[in-house]
C-alpha cells in the first residue's frame, strides 16, 4: 500500500516536472520575459517578404491596438507591446498562387518602457526561436542587432510597420 502510494506520488512528480518543462520559456538574455498569451492579440498589419520567401504578422496587445485605431504612434504609449510572427512560406495545396504559412520560424517583441528601456529610446527587443521558442542571443549584446537594422525608422520611433487600414462600423 505505501508502495502504491509512493510509486503514486512518483509519477505525479514526474507529470508536474514534464508539465513545467514543456511550459516553461526561458526569457530573452535582457531579461524580458516570453509574452504569455500573444497568440490572442489582434493584427496590426501583415507582411511578406519577397527575399528570403517568409510570411509575417504583426500583431499588439490591448495598449498598442488602442494606439493604433487613435492613431497615437508617435510615439506607442508605455506599455504597448508590438509582437511578429515569422513563417516560412507556401503556396496553397488547392489555389497554388495563394501563399500562406508554412514553418513557423520566429516570435519576435517590441515593449515600450520609455523609463527602463531609455537607453535604446523606450523599447526593448526580444525574440524567440522555432517552435520550441528558444530565446534569442547569447547575451544582451543581440539587441544591437535589432536596434542596427531598425535605425532606417528611428524617427517613426523605430517601429516599420504601418497599422493597416481597417474598415468597420464605429
Ligand atoms: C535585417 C533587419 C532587421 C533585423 C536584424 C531586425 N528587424 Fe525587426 N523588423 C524589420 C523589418 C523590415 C520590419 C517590418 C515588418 C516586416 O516586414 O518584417 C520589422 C518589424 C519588427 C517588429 C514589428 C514592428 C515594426 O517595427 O514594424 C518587431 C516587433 C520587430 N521587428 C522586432 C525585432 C527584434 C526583437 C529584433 C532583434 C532580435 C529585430 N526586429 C531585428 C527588420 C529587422
Amino acid at each position: 500500500m505505501k508502495l502504491k502510494r509512493s510509486l503514486i506520488t512518483g509519477m505525479l512528480f514526474a507529470l508536474t516536472a514534464t508539465w513545467a518543462t514543456a511550459h516553461a520559456i526561458e526569457p530573452a538574455p535582457n531579461g524580458i520575459a516570453f509574452p504569455e498569451g500573444y497568440q490572442d492579440w489582434r493584427v496590426i498589419s501583415v507582411s511578406h517578404r519577397t527575399d528570403n520567401h517568409t510570411m509575417r504578422v504583426i500583431l499588439g496587445n490591448d495598449i498598442a491596438i488602442a494606439a493604433s485605431r487613435n492613431n497615437q504612434t508617435l510615439p506607442w504609449p508605455d506599455g504597448t507591446i508590438l509582437g511578429k510572427v515569422v513563417w516560412k512560406e507556401k503556396a496553397e495545396q488547392s489555389w497554388p498562387t495563394a501563399i500562406a504559412p508554412d514553418k513557423f520560424v520566429h516570435a519576435e517583441f517590441m515593449v515600450k518602457d520609455s523609463k527602463k528601456w531609455a537607453k535604446q529610446d523606450g523599447w526593448g527587443y526580444a525574440r524567440w526561436v522555432g517552435e520550441e521558442l528558444k530565446p534569442f542571443g547569447e547575451n544582451t549584446d543581440f539587441a544591437q542587432q535589432c536596434i542596427a537594422c531598425h535605425t532606417p525608422v528611428k524617427n517613426n520611433d523605430w517601429v516599420f510597420t504601418t497599422p493597416a487600414k481597417l474598415a468597420f462600423p464605429e
